[in-house]
């Protein structure tokens, strides 16, 4: 057994009331066993947490780690002629070192900045290499090999053949789902619809099925992905999805900048979550998802920061920044204010991985995933009466990130923290 006890900190629970309290948090191995005032446990490490604030560890549902390496690529480019002239060559030259490390310096980056959970999509090649990083680096993560067995311009080693793509991803499940006690979990995906066969689909979708795991794909970020769609399937990618039975509560649809209201309609009554990537969308010129009538409509909205080119960097105070402020010049001050994208950015990711009763909030019996914040130093002062989820999303950065903990274990420690003298706890 091994047990961490942060005393005297201020834990924002994102609990179905989202409570807020100051006191402490025990962790007995990988769960939190209690909240509450003046604990007195034994355990391994006592933290003085005075100052601090604890939060559910962010999750992001929408990443590629194998594009870690690419930042700084095709910085003025949009989606189709990005993915053709950069991105695909540079995926197609990845080998076994290259991935790994791609994984290892994204994983540092983002536990750095407080993500404990991530929803990965890899590329066509050596996927069991990323799978390697996750699993020595102590992320959560659902993770799969991309599929794209269509299309004249991806380059070669990208091009797959269907049966071999199934049998590929068929592969890594069965030796990376549940892995770890479920830490690491499988997740089919399919690139988009303008890379992806129907009969590639209609496999995923019975696959998916059959071992209960989440589909990740990318649908309605650009106007010419869409275009391309409508002249060869006359459909839109939603409505396409759909027609394949692939809309369901395990689809995770990244981007959805430009759906019409069938695509709506279709997302709401099939319980499909949506990743929302602000960053990314501002950065490949494909637009402003229109996030508040999703919300208004109760639709599953969560963030990702997508790759590390389509953004700069994989930071989660970034994206919920971008998330609120992207919305005001339309909607006006209020439109998506700081708890909102709070919520998106925790229990919102919980319930896009299907895990809301394992993690995405602070309360007994469930995932220690979390980050000690000090919001007192640096450019934060003392709060001035300023509500804390506010400082977080519209000032904090990954530099007031101390510590990230993911299944009850340190796995980040920016900055040394202070220990209490255990004589004077117990
Ligand atoms: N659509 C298909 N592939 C990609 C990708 O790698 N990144 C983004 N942002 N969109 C995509
Ligand atoms: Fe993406």
């Amino acid at each position: 057994m091994s047990s961490i006890l942060i005393k005297n900190a201020e834990i924002i629970t994102m609990n179905t009331a989202e409570e807020i309290f100051f006191g402490d948090l025990y962790i007995v191995d990988d769960r939190i066993a209690e909240i509450g005032q003046n604990l007195a446990h034994k355990a391994d490490k006592v933290v003085d947490a005075s100052g601090k604030t604890i939060i559910p560890g962010f999750i992001q549902t929408h990443i590629h780690l194998c594009q870690t390496l690419f930042r700084g690529q095709a910085d003025d480019l949009e989606l189709l002629d990005w993915l053709k002239q950069k991105i695909w060559p540079l995926e197609a030259s990845h080998d076994e070192e290259s991935i790994y490390y791609s994984a290892m310096l994204g994983i540092g980056e983002l536990l750095q900045s407080g993500t404990t959970t991530v929803v990965d999509m890899e590329t066509v090649n050596h996927t069991e290499f990323a799978f390697q990083a996750i699993s020595e680096s102590g992320i959560r993560a659902l993770a799969g090999k991309v599929m794209m067995d269509k299309g004249e311009e991806v380059p070669v080693p990208l091009r797959e053949n269907t049966l071999k793509s199934i049998q590929q991803s068929v592969d890594l499940l069965e030796k990376w789902h549940n892995h770890d006690n479920g830490r690491i979990q499988y997740a089919f995906c399919p690139r988009f619809v303008v890379s992806c066969t129907e009969e590639l689909l209609t496999s995923v979708r019975d696959l998916s099925a059959q071992y209960n795991v989440r589909v990740h794909t990318h649908a309605s970020e650009n106007a010419n992905e869409i275009l391309l769609v409508e002249r060869e399937l006359g459909m839109r990618n939603v409505v396409y999805l759909d027609s394949i039975g692939l809309a369901n509560e395990r689809l995770i649809l990244a981007h959805c900048v430009w759906l019409d209201e069938e695509e709506r309609k279709i997302i709401k009554e099939r319980g499909v979550k949506v990743s929302h990537c602000p960053g990314s969308n501002l950065k490949l010129a494909s637009g402003v998802a229109e996030i508040p009538s999703l919300l208004d409509q109760q639709a599953f909205v969560s963030l990702g920061a997508d790759g590390a080119p389509c953004n700069n960097n994989l930071d989660m105070f970034n994206e919920m920044r971008l998330a609120a402020i992207i919305q005001k010049p339309v909607h006006g001050p209020t439109a998506m204010d700081a708890r909102t994208v709070f919520r998106m950015a925790t229990i919102g990711g919980a319930k896009a991985v299907g895990m809301e009763k394992e993690i995405g909030s602070l309360e007994p019996g469930k995932k220690a995933d979390l980050a000690i914040l000090n919001l007192n130093d640096f450019h934060v002062y003392p709060s001035f009466g300023i509500d804390t989820i506010s400082r977080i999303v519209y000032s904090a950065t990954r530099a007031d990130v101390e510590t990230t903990i993911v299944n009850g274990k340190i796995v980040m420690e920016n900055r040394k923290l202070k220990t209490v003298d255990k004589e004077m706890v117990l």
